[in-house]
């Protein structure tokens, strides 16, 4: 049988690193391509532990690149794509709109286009498409996302991946492209950029710097460790139905404060500090603009239909997380370096 050509975009980030150390450990029998052009959020060192494996080719090169994505497809003929690629951080889409517009809707279109044109025969061939919660837009104190909640973006960000998931739906019903798409709520786990607020505090902790919590601390968001992200992703690549939509979330909503509360808890213990010394770096600081109240996904559908379930407890995950990054500061080094300091300055400084 010939391999199985998978093109996996995006994988030098957080949740593809994730996702392409998995296939390329568990499936053997594919060939797993990386493409990503390597933004500030995309790093090799994520993935030493893959880079010489035989079924594994790294590709740097940009989504939003039509004619390169093309030949790229002419070249390799995939067979799958499993598009994670694109930025991905709200603040910086507040800062930043144009970014988003370009790689999350541009660059999803021009690989539409590439699989488009060069599939001619549609057998095997499938576009999983990577997709967030903040689509549906923020619920009250009650209520769930479901795969039928009507899509009410808000940020930038998330709405510029409303449009790619619309976009890739209608690359379905009009072209008959093989699609799936699952949106899923907020990962945490290793190699998570410290801009978003589970690693930015881990950072400061660990340096007792100020944790900035926006408001009153009191949004609510929904975790999920991103290896159980990346089975889900798994599962649903090659069992989930064609044409479909699965939400992905591990039923576990925290707001941010609270959760604040207990990474302090964890990191005094790991640190040997006295218990209540991080809690005192707890900074509030002027909140997001259009700052979505809460996100909550139901995953019973994922669950029913194809038996999926997170493996970890939230404070077990957290934990691992911790751990992670007390013992990876090299990598934690390098990406605190340079340019991040200039994004802290910008965000924080004044705040
Ligand atoms: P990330 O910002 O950590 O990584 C994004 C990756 O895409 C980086 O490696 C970057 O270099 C690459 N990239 C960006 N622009 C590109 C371009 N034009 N061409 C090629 N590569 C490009 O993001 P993440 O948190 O790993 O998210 C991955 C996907 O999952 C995104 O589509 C995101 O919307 C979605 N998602 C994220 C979360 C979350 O909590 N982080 C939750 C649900 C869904
Ligand atoms: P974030 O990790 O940016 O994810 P998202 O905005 O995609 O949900 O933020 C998670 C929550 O934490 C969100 O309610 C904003 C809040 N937050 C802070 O309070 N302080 C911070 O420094 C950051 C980055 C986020």
């Amino acid at each position: 049988m010939a391999t199985r050509k998978i093109l996996i975009t995006g994988g030098a980030g957080f949740i593809g690193s994730h996702v392409v150390r998995r296939m390329v450990n568990h499936y053997p029998d594919y060939h797993i391509y990386n493409l990503d052009n390597l933004t500030y959020a995309g790093n090799l060192e994520n993935l030493r532990d893959v880079e010489s494996k035989p079924n594994y080719t790294f590709i740097k090169a940009d989504i939003v690149d039509g004619e390169k994505m093309q030949s790229l497809f002419q070249e390799h003929n995939f067979d799958g794509v499993i598009h994670l690629a694109a930025e991905s951080h709200v603040d910086r889409s507040i800062s930043n709109p144009m970014e988003f517009i370009m790689t999350n809707i541009v660059g999803t279109v021009s690989l539409l286009n590439a699989a488009k044109a060069n599939w001619k025969n549609l057998e095997g061939k499938l576009f999983y498409h990577v997709s967030t919660d903040e689509v549906y837009g923020s619920l009250g104190e009650e209520g769930f996302f479901t795969e039928e909640t009507k899509y009410d973006p808000h940020s930038p960000y998330s709405a510029s991946k409303a449009s790619s998931d619309h976009l890739v739906r209608a690359y379905h019903d009009t072209y008959g492209l093989p699609v799936k798409i699952s949106n899923c709520s907020n990962n945490y786990g290793a190699n998570h950029f410290p801009e978003k607020l589970i690693p930015l505090a881990i950072h400061n902790i660990k340096n007792s710097k100020p944790i900035p919590v926006y408001g009153k601390g009191e949004n609510v968001r929904d975790w999920l460790y991103v290896e159980d992200h990346a089975s889900a992703i798994d599962l649903i690549f090659h069992k989930g139905k064609v044409g479909d939509t699965y939400n992905i979330g591990g039923f576990n909503e925290w707001k941010n404060i609270d959760l604040i509360q207990l990474l302090c808890k964890i990191m005094d213990k790991k640190l040997g500090r006295a218990e209540g010394t991080s809690t005192k770096l707890i900074t509030y600081v002027k909140d997001r603009a259009g700052h979505d109240l809460r996100y909550a996904i139901d995953a019973t559908k994922l669950n029913k239909e194809l038996g999926w379930k997170p493996s970890l407890q939230f404070e077990e995950g957290l934990e691992k997380t911790v751990d992670w990054y007390l013992s990876n500061e090299e990598w934690l080094q390098h990406v605190t370096s340079g340019d991040y300091q200039k994004y802290y300055e910008g965000q924080y400084t004044k705040r």
